[in-house]
């Protein structure tokens, strides 16, 4: 296709604002899905993604449209996922196309994480095309956000098209506005190949497809290609574009976009943000952008039958291969036995991957409270990287630092003290605020990492009644008072519970596991006191009292089958229990100290 012909574009849309149905809307206006083909939602292909409403991989879609003008255009697609985990994967999107339309509920107004995305657009130059979508709602106040749009992008409120996905109202308008306002795409056609990789899924049958888009030069069928941030080569197996179902093309061109098979057999060799050039004529520069994935939580994930530990490894292993930012190494844990140390790329990724593993892999799971990464330096300058609280060095310590973020949080203005309470309370520092009508507020606070990754947005949203949005991306780290709180149990530490949290929270975080713990662990024969510790020092202390318990002394008389019976049972029990030093401790209570966290 001839660039000049090519509209490249993605849709920027907080969840729930109509973005599938939209893309449903023009599938169908542009014919490439019939009437009765038309299944809601067509472009989100996960049913996890279905049920949870969010979309996390990106795909594209290729929509022959004949404008006003009766030329007959390609506009491409890109569908971005809409949630701040992955907001890499929003940038690598963005990246692939040269406008956005930004979808707003015209009964919503827009949210913090669409004013995120909207700015990432802005940044890499993409043009903007501002839409409010569900005008048919009576709830609409199109004149009011409409407003609010022109006031936060600089263009007139008579610019704001008005669609409505549900209807169709207003959609063939916005197509054409996509092909007069998006600039084709520009690219060196001579030059050596470069395609920016913004998507790579991993397909039972086909293996990974990598969704490209082409910036110079042609991909061709029969050629090798290469990878250039590992160098490496692959077959190329096939070429095609999705419209919206696969179709086999033989090469793909400036500015278009489309997907590759080749011989590679995981995520993780075929990456989003990565530049594929041809083997046999590479290009000499790398498409700028290319970040590896960053775990930045980490969560010990075990399985409550120690049977099921290789279960668990193999589903690991075959979530990585559609999952390039999952990492996982083997770990052990007094109280857990055999598992795996996780990161992830922040908390719905945590969340989606053991909700992954228990319902595809038919596994049940304990995972221990989610932490972040910390940098400590030692006074004698060796540095240690910390991803499991039980890990955290002993001995003379200069300094720890954990990961910040900036996070922008958007609200009615009247709840603006309620969310810089909130903010305060969990270490934050108040960065700048603006007003964006009259009656909605832009925050911006920089925050510690691991304190959103508690309850934050729970707790936001219910200090807000639902009304406030938050967005946030990595911004470095900073040096902290952190200290680790122990649990000890008769004096024995139990790995699972130890965390690292402020010197402010040491006690509060003490006092809580000691009390739930005692209520967990059954009496002993001997005296366990509980103990929470930073150091050498205790900081909390809970006794469970003892009980003398014979179970023998009730065969008095001895029925020699009976007394036998019984002890088989016993030992039967004692299997589900752990030993923490003499402790007996129930499976159970550690798992539900820990879920009820
Ligand atoms: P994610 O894919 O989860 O990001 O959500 P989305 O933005 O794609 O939203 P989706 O298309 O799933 O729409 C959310 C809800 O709004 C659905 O119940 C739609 O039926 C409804 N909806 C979408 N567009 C319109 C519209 O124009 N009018 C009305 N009344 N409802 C709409």
């Amino acid at each position: 296709t001839d660039p000049a012909l090519i509209r490249n574009f993605c849709i920027i849309a907080h969840i729930d604002h109509g973005k599938s149905t939209l893309a449903d809307r023009m599938l169908q206006l542009t014919g490439v899905v019939e009437d009765r083909q038309m299944r809601a939602q067509y472009l989100d292909r996960m049913d996890i993604e279905r049920e949870r409403g969010i979309t996390i991989k990106s795909q594209a879609v290729r929509l022959p449209f004949t404008a006003a003008d009766d030329v007959s255009y390609v506009l491409n697609l890109i569908d971005t996922p809409g949630h701040v985990d992955f907001s890499y994967e929003v940038s690598r999107s963005l990246a692939a196309c040269e406008g956005a339309v930004l979808l707003v509920d015209a009964a919503q107004g827009i949210e913090a994480q669409t004013l995120a995305n909207l700015y990432m657009a802005l940044e890499n130059d993409l043009a903007i095309i501002p839409v409010l979508n569900k005008i048919d709602l009576p709830a609409a106040q199109p004149e009011k956000y409409a407003a609010e749009l022109a006031g936060i992008i600089g263009c007139d409120p008579s610019d704001v098209l008005r669609v409505s996905a549900k209807t169709g109202v207003g959609v063939e308008d916005l197509l054409n506005e996509i092909v007069a306002k998006i600039p084709p795409p520009v690219g060196d056609a001579d030059a050596p190949a470069r395609a920016m990789i913004f998507d790579s899924v991993y397909d039972t049958y086909r293996g990974v497809v990598t969704y490209v888009r082409v910036v110079d030069g042609r991909l061709g069928t029969r050629e090798r290609i290469q990878m250039m941030s590992s160098r490496a080569t692959h077959e190329m197996l096939e070429i095609g574009v999705s419209s919206p179902e696969p179709t086999k093309v033989d090469s793909l061109g400036v500015g278009e976009v489309g997907y590759l098979i080749t011989g590679v057999k995981d995520v993780r060799q075929s990456r989003v943000g990565d530049t594929v050039t041809s083997a046999a004529k590479p290009a000499a520069d790398i498409l700028s952008g290319y970040r590896d994935p960053k775990p930045m939580v980490f969560s010990g994930l075990y399985p409550i039958e120690g049977t099921d530990y290789p279960v668990l490894r193999d589903a690991l292993e075959k979530l990585q291969l559609n999952d390039a930012a999952l990492v996982f190494e083997p770990e052990t844990s007094a109280a857990l036995g055999f598992g795996f140390r996780c990161g992830f790329l922040g908390l719905l990724h945590l969340e989606i991957t053991r909700d992954r593993l228990e319902r595809e892999f038919n596994l049940d799971l304990i995972s221990t409270a989610p932490n972040v990464v910390y940098q400590v330096r030692m006074e004698d300058g060796v540095e240690h990287t910390v991803t499991n609280p039980s890990e955290f060095p002993e001995g003379k310590i200069a300094e720890v630092r954990e990961p910040v973020v900036r996070a922008t949080l958007l609200s009615p203005s009247d709840y603006v003290g309620q969310i810089m309470e909130l903010c305060q309370g969990r270490r934050g520092s108040l960065q700048g605020m603006d007003y964006l009508s009259e009656d909605r507020v832009e925050m911006r606070y920089t925050l510690p990492l691991a304190e959103i990754v508690f309850d934050f947005f729970d707790q936001l949203k219910s200090r807000t009644k639902g009304y406030a949005s938050l967005d946030y991306e990595p911004s470095g780290e900073q040096v902290a008072d952190l200290v680790k709180v122990d649990i000890l149990l008769q004096g024995e530490m139990v790995d699972a519970f130890s965390a690292i949290v402020h010197k402010e929270n040491a006690y509060s975080y003490g006092l809580e596991m000691t009390k739930k713990l005692r209520e967990l662990i059954p009496r002993q024969q001997f005296e366990v006191p509980i103990q929470a510790a930073v150091g050498a020092r205790v900081i909390a202390r809970e006794n469970i009292r003892a009980i003398r318990k014979d179970v023998l002394s009730k065969c008095y008389g001895g029925d020699i089958s009976r007394k036998r019976k019984l002890l088989e049972k016993q030992k039967e029990g004692k299997k589900r229990m752990k030993m923490v030093g003499r402790v007996e401790v129930p499976q159970e209570a550690f798992i539900s100290a820990l879920s009820t966290e």
